[in-house]
Parts: structure tokens; sequence; C-alpha cells
């Protein structure tokens, strides 16, 4: 089976969050699984520069609004997957993000950016496809940068191909201007309701919603959740309208690159046999965040993108009267101005207890999911959410809402799933300061129980994590829309 995955990002070539985590590792799992895998990518400069043997392969003409873009064929550095990417110096190679300038503003040809990746998508799953030796069973799209491609499948006519769209967070919908329709050379048509319309906009990911052969998206309590008026953010009719052909498969993670026995970014390695050095790499990291070292003092772990969804102003509001029991912060992340400054002024009122630092940094994000003791990830929604897959192989139980992957992933602690063996972090039962405040203590509380503790951190470090079975469930999936057997 030929699978074309079609991302906006894909780790370790760029990441802007987990959905290049998940293009990343999901590819290679389904090709271990007997698939045969490419990704298709735009060419930014640092997916130029990060792939291995990258070689010309083919042009591709008549494109909306661009006229030809080149394509090209290389490797993931690590592992042996194949890239398809699409070249085109005035599209993609740009200083700054994949998605906006270096002040983080959107840049205004995003439309036509991702309309292209879309339009490649099609045209390679076509009979049309330049590619004749290689023409995919399956195009796999993720979130609204793909979502065109299924309606270019289906204005093309495309036969040999089936879609999939993958909804890795419906909260980003790709809205734009109307006259995006006709630029793009999509059809008046397909600017409808029954269709790419959105609220008087064009939506990408309604048109991928609308017009994809299947949906799937990555948990699947998110599954059940984007049905209602509450997690839909809109879409939740229409995919209630779909509800026979939408799947929630729960993430997986890279279990390698994930792994607090190599890790070489830790002072130390450990496993959940011997867990002591993982007190060596706390140490370090307090040192290298200049916290205070005196006596153990339990050590709250945050990595996140600094967004409404993440839940973090929660933690603000509750940091004073946390920071009371003689507990310390690590916050690492960036995004929205309000909830950086909120943190920059929790680490000036407590230089020694809170460390907070604003941007991107693979390694210290490492240090923290190792060095911490206890994370948080209080989020208002959480479609998968991969910290607190991270933490329960890291041996750092996490505090979580009860939503999304957070409750698929993430096991309560009390008596009786302590009893089983089963307990494996902290899940609120509301959302709200005063739920996170209680749920925390509660953590501090088991904290001080060294055995019990223990125990909670071996429960989760001994999950399997790993994609492989959800690799499966992806793959019988995509034999159910082949009809195959
Ligand atoms: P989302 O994709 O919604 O941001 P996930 O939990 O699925 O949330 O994935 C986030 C990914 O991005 C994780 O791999 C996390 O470690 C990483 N990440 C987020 N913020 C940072 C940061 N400031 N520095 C390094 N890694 C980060
Ligand atoms: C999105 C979601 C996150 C999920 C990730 C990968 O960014 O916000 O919950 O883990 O995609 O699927």
């Amino acid at each position: 089976m030929r699978i074309l995955f079609v991302s906006s990002e894909a780790y370790p070539l760029i990441k802007t969050g987990g959905l290049a985590d998940v293009s990343g590792s999901l590819p290679y799992s389904l090709s271990q699984s007997g698939a045969d895998v490419k990704i298709l990518i735009p060419g930014y400069p640092a997916v130029l520069k990060n792939l291995v043997e990258l070689q010309p392969l083919t042009i591709l003409e008549n494109l909306p609004g661009i006229g030809s873009v080149r394509l090209m064929q290389g490797r993931m550095p690590d592992k042996n997957i194949n890239v398809i990417v699409i070249v085109n110096e005035s599209l993609y190679q740009r200083e700054g993000g994949p998605y906006n300038d270096t002040a983080g503003h959107d840049w205004p040809d995003n439309p036509l950016r991702f309309g292209i990746l879309s339009y490649v998508a099609a045209r390679l799953g076509s009979s049309m496809s330049p590619l004749k030796d290689w023409i995919p069973d399956i195009v796999h799209c993720n979130d609204w940068q793909t979502g065109l491609a299924p309606a270019y499948m289906h204005y093309m006519g495309v036969k040999c191909a089936k879609s999939v769209l993958s909804i890795h967070n419906i909260a980003f919908q790709g809205c734009f201007s109307p006259d995006w329709v006709a630029k793009l050379n999509l059809p008046a048509q397909s600017y409808q309701m029954h269709g790419m319309e959105f609220y008087g906009q064009m939506s990408f990911l309604k048109a991928g919603i609308y017009y994809a052969n299947m949906i799937t998206t990555v948990s699947p309590t998110y599954a059940d959740e984007i049905q209602t008026e509450a997690y839909g953010f809109g879409m939740q009719g229409l995919l209630r309208s779909r509800r026979h052909e939408v799947h929630g498969i729960l993430n997986g993670i890279e279990t390698e690159e994930w792994n607090p026995a190599t890790d070489p970014h830790l002072v130390k390695t450990y496993n959940a046999k011997n867990l002591a050095n993982k007190d060596v790499v706390k140490q370090a990291l307090q040192k290298r965040l200049g916290l205070r070292q005196e006596a153990p003092v339990p050590l709250f772990g945050i990595v996140s993108r600094l967004t409404n969804q993440k839940g973090l102003d929660m933690v603000l509001a509750v940091a004073d009267e946390l920071l009371k029991h003689r507990v310390q912060f690590a916050v690492l992340g960036s995004g929205e101005r309000e909830l950086q400054t909120g943190f920059r002024r929790l680490a000036t009122r407590y230089p020694e207890d809170v460390s907070v630092t604003i941007g991107y940094n693979e390694e210290l994000s490492h240090q923290i999911m190792a060095g911490a003791d206890i994370f948080m990830m209080p989020s208002r929604f959480e479609p998968c959410g991969l910290n607190q897959m991270y933490g329960l192989r890291y041996g750092t139980p996490s505090i979580v809402t009860k939503t999304g992957g957070l409750a698929d992933s993430i096991t309560d602690t009390n008596d009786s799933t302590v009893e089983s063996k089963s307990a494996t972090g902290f899940v609120m039962q509301g959302v709200s300061p005063q739920h996170l405040l209680s749920s925390a203590l509660r953590s501090l509380y088991y904290y001080k129980d060294k055995t019990v503790w223990k125990q909670i951190q071996r429960n989760g470090m001994k999950k399997d994590l790993s994609w492989k079975e959800s690799a499966h469930k992806y793959l019988e999936l995509y034999k159910q829309l082949l009809g195959q057997p």
C-alpha cells in the first residue's frame, strides 16, 4: 500500500508543535509495518538544509497562481523515509517560521503557500501525476494546511487514491477571503455551505472535513468532543453528519528520541528500575536554571505553547498559593504576550524558586521533562497532547484536565488506582484554578510518600507508548477505505 503523507511540518526537519512530532514518526512506523510511505512537505530553508541525499525529481506546471514548482526527493536524516519537497523560492524560502515572519505575523500569502501544498498532493494522487511509477493509494492530509487536497482530488475526479484528513487541532481552521476560491482555481460551486464556505469565508479545514473520504483525529475522546458545540469550533454539525467516517486514534510517541535511558540531553540517564539518577538530572536542571538547591523541593515543569488552549493562566492564578508549600517551577514556552509577561513577572517575584525561559529549546524541553517531579498540563482542550506522554516515559507524572488525549492517556491517582498499580497522574475534576490547585496539592500529598510515588512513576514508565499499535489502526482504516480485506 502506497501512502503520501502530507504535512506542513515534520520533526527533525522543521517543528512548531506536536504536528511535527507526529509527521516525523507516524510515517516511519507505517513503513515499519510494511506500507510504502513518502512524506510531502514544503521546501522551507530548514527542510532543504536538513534532508539527506536531496535529488531533483520533476517539475510540475500549470499550478494555480504560481506557474510551476520543482519537486525534489530526499531522505529523513535519521530514518529511511523518503520525503518529496516542493521547491519554490518565492513561496517557501523565507526567513521566519513555516506560518509567520520573524515578528510573528502570519504570511499574507499563506492561502497560496498551503493551497499549493494541497494542490501538489492532489496532483501526485491523480493519474496526472508525473511520478507514474509511484501513484499513492492513500493521500493522508494533516490539519488545515493540507485541507484543500481532498477538495482538489474531488474536483479532479481522482479515482486511484482515497483521501484521509487527520485533525490535530480543530481550533486552527485556515479561514481566508472567498477571493481565494477563484485564485486557487477551485470551482465557484465549491464555495457553499455544502463545501468550503464557513461563516462568510473559505475554510481550508472545512474543505478537508467536507471532501475527505475519511476523517481521523488524534484521540478517541477528541473524536467525540469535536462533534459537540463546546469543542467543535463551529464544525460540529458537519462532523456529526459524517460521524461514521470520523475515527479517533491516540498518537504514539517517538520512543527512541524520548527515552530517559539513552537521552543525550541529560547529564545522567535512568530507567524504571533505577530512578536514582533522575535526582541528579533534577539537580543539574536546577543549577542550569539558577533555582535554589538547599533541600529536596518538589519541582513542577511546564513546556508549552503559551496560548489560551493550554490553560496556563490557571497556573498563574494559583502559583502564589502553591509556592507557599515550598515548591519550584521550571517553565519553558513562548506565545501570547500576556502569558509570557505573567510568567516573567512570577519569576521576578520568586527568583530562586521559579525559572521561566521564553523561547523554543529542544534540549531544555528534554531536561525539564526528565528533571521535573510533576508536569503541568491543564489544557482547556487537548486533541492528543504529547508532553503528558513524554512525562509518563520520563517518570514525571502530569496534572491534566479531563479532555481529549489527556483523558485517554492519564489515569488519576486515588486509593484504588494506587492499589491496582494503574495510577499514572492527576486528573483535574473540573477546569478552574481551584481544581488545578487541589490537584496540585493532591500530587504533593502523594509525592511525600516515596514508595507510592515510585510506583506511580513506574506505572507510567512501563506503558507502551510507541506508535506500533496506532500505526496498525491507521493501516486498518486505510484498508477499510480501499475495500481491502
Ligand atoms: P501542541 O502541538 O498543541 O503544541 P503537543 O503536546 O502535541 O502540543 O506537542 C507540543 C510539542 O512541542 C512537544 O514535542 C513539546 O515538547 C514541544 N514544545 C512546545 N513548546 C516548546 C518549547 N518552548 N521548546 C521546546 N519544545 C516545545
Ligand atoms: C496539535 C494538538 C495536540 C496534538 C498535536 C499532534 O498540535 O494541539 O494536542 O498532540 O497536534 O497531534
